[in-house]
């Protein structure tokens, strides 16, 4: 092996590994419905990024779309009737996979209303909902919330904990989150840096200490997937395969 060979193997080894999620099974944060949140524009972006979501080897998506009362007035019928159009499109697309909706509840006073009310929530996986909050202040309510919803049936998953700025500065709110069991989904991006680095630093001491229970993409659109294609430079990539997910189960 000459000088030359020696060179290029070393830089072959610098390469970044493609990207396979196929561990994962399941995508259970995106919003890929179009048209009705800050997600996908289109139904043609839609199948894009479900695409290249297949080739990272997912094969399951709980889509995850937006309900806050002032921006997303999203219900059940209008998220379900998305849905349905997502799945014929990807029919005619002879483009195979297996997707659902729920959605990320924003917690607010008229989400309590719902769940005091009764009102049917849209569910991950058995009784469990996807919440999530403002990334500055801690929500008033926030464990009174949660008390709510369990007492309705319901157990909440705290969508990308790691990207709460009041939860990164108050450890003793993260370990009473942590003793009530309330369950934490990751952002798989929060560990390249896409969102800052203060972001990166809380997600991989969540990951360290084993907080974690769902992953997910949170994909918007294209520009978080192509930032997702750095994840295996991560150095907690081969850490998050090791944990026992619930995206494995669904
Ligand atoms: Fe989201």
């Amino acid at each position: 092996m000459g000088l030359f060979d020696f060179l290029k193997g070393k830089t072959k080894d610098k390469t970044p590994d493609r990207l396979d999620l196929g561990w994962l099974k399941a995508d259970m944060h995106s919003h890929l419905i179009p048209g009705i949140d800050d997600g996908s524009k289109s139904v043609q972006e839609s199948l894009e990024m479900i695409s290249r979501l297949k080739d990272f080897g997912i094969n399951k998506i709980v889509t995850t779309p937006h309900i806050m009362s002032e921006f997303y007035k999203n219900t059940p019928e209008i998220i379900l009737g998305g849905l349905e159009k997502v799945k014929e499109a990807l029919k005619t697309e002879s483009i195979e996979i297996e997707i659902n909706a729920a959605a990320e509840y924003y917690l607010d006073e008229f989400f309590l209303e719902k769940v005091r009310n009764g009102e049917k929530l849209l569910t991950l996986y058995k009784n469990h909902v996807l919440v999530e909050t403002g990334f500055v202040s801690k929500p008033m309510m926030l464990v009174e919330i949660f008390f709510e919803m369990e007492m309705n049936g319901y157990k909440p998953i705290l969508a990308h904990p790691e990207r709460y700025q009041y939860l990164a500065q108050d450890k003793k709110l993260l370990h009473e989150l942590i003793d009530r069991d309330i369950y934490f989904q990751l952002n798989l991006l929060s560990l390249t840096g896409f969102y800052s680095r203060n972001v990166q630093a809380f997600a991989e001491l969540l990951v360290k200490e084993g907080r974690i229970k769902y992953l997910g993409t949170d994909t918007h659109n294209h520009r978080y997937l192509d930032a997702l294609e750095t994840l295996p430079q991560s150095k907690y990539f081969d850490k998050i395969q090791e944990i026992p997910l619930f995206n494995t189960l669904i």
